[in-house]
């Protein structure tokens, strides 16, 4: 029997843990996995994290080739107020990645969440050029920082929302679009490129995946969004697709979700999964092997079309280990009674998990590039 048939059985079974784990441990990490196909693994990390816990750090480095900051690389956290930078947070997972010789993700300049306060209400200004040098200045001042050290970028993340009822599904209610319209898209994507030519550049967003009609309605206004920036030649050069899956929630279909990627190659852009997570909650509360049979299964299909893309360059998760993941505390996913979300590949034991069978399963069967 095949190695990949073997492990397809155990992760419909069941198999014991301890079995799971001898095998985990005889195969490679996910970093070789998916670096013997070309390909990337990595995850987002919080330098306290790093800092405080050594396992946790020793996890990070062993098993991923591409760290992403989970907020540390936001504006909020690099300028506080208003012209008053703050690099060192995130130069702390800079040094970190170094060291262990793991690229880096940029993430993110420009999005309608998580802003410094003194931002929205410095954007209100009439001055047009001063309106202008907030979106175009911060973006020179932050890519120009780490030229040549950031692997892709995501200029803007999270353009598109529907339930902003626009005719265009444009997300009306960001503080960029207010100030903007549309065109912030343009001018984000040109300052980053002038900034430094190097890092490919990304459009990010979510609710683009699952087989359910509100993401249907995500997709399609994505890629109208992509038609007219392709028009008008903004250097969008990747499209980052988040991930985080709720599969007891919104069903996922691989049809589907293979039908927008190859819509997504027909612009020419490569193509990452960047912030992959799947939500355990709606599932049974008190048999969590049960979902995480569940959330593996539903990990192998997901990643098996991501990866068959010969756009796509590689996949992150939000998060490694279930000891730190935002979805134990989100409204939407955390359970009621307080026991952790297992949405990631490693437990909150630092153990891996049939998730992380089935993304070594997946990368392995991924073709090579
Ligand atoms: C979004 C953002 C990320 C992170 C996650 C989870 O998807 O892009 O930066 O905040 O939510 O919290």
């Amino acid at each position: 029997m095949k190695r990949r048939d073997l492990l397809g059985m155990m992760l419909a079974s069941g198999l014991a843990y301890p079995m799971r784990q001898a095998m985990a441990q005889e195969q490679a990490t996910l970093r070789q996995a998916a670096e013997a196909k070309g390909l990337l693994y990595g995850c987002a990390v919080d330098s306290r994290k790093i800092a405080r816990d050594r396992p946790f750090a020793d996890l990070v480095a062993r098993e991923a080739g591409i760290l992403v900051h989970e907020g540390e690389m936001k504006r909020h956290e690099i300028e506080p107020r208003a012209d008053v930078y703050n690099f060192e947070p995130a130069n702390r997972i800079m040094r970190f990645a170094e060291t262990n010789h793991q690229l880096v993700r940029g993430h993110t300049l420009v999005w309608f969440n998580v802003q410094p306060q003194w931002l929205e209400q410095a954007l209100e200004t009439p001055d047009m050029t001063a309106r202008t040098e907030l979106l175009t200045g911060y973006i020179n001042k932050v890519v120009g920082y780490y030229k040549g050290r950031i692997h892709s970028w995501d200029v803007v993340n999270e353009a598109v929302e529907p339930a902003d009822w626009r005719w265009d599904r444009m997300r009306s209610s960001s503080i960029w679009y207010k100030a903007f319209g549309e065109d912030y898209i343009s001018m984000a994507f040109h300052a980053a490129k002038e900034a430094d030519p190097k890092p490919i550049l990304f459009l990010n967003d979510y609710g683009i995946e699952s087989d359910v009609r509100w993401n249907e309605t995500r997709r399609s206004a994505v890629l109208k969004l992509l038609d007219r920036l392709k028009a008008k030649n903004v250097p969008v050069e990747g499209f980052g697709i988040q991930g985080h899956l709720k599969p007891y929630k919104d069903k996922f279909g691989e049809e589907t979700f293979a039908r927008f990627l190859h819509d997504l190659e027909g612009y020419g852009l490569k193509l990452m999964i960047t912030e992959l997570d799947i939500a355990d909650s709606g599932g049974p509360a008190d048999d969590p092997a049960q979902r995480d049979q569940f959330v593996a299964s539903v990990a192998k299909s997901f990643l098996d079309v991501a990866l068959a893309s010969p756009s796509m360059l590689g996949v992150l998760t939000w998060g490694i280990t279930d000891r730190y993941s935002w979805l134990s505390s989100a409204d939407n996913y955390k359970w009621p009674d307080g026991q952790l979300v297992r949405g990631l590949p490693f437990d909150s034991d630092l153990k891996p998990k049939p998730m992380f069978d089935a993304m070594m399963a997946a990368f392995k069967n991924a073709p090579a590039r």
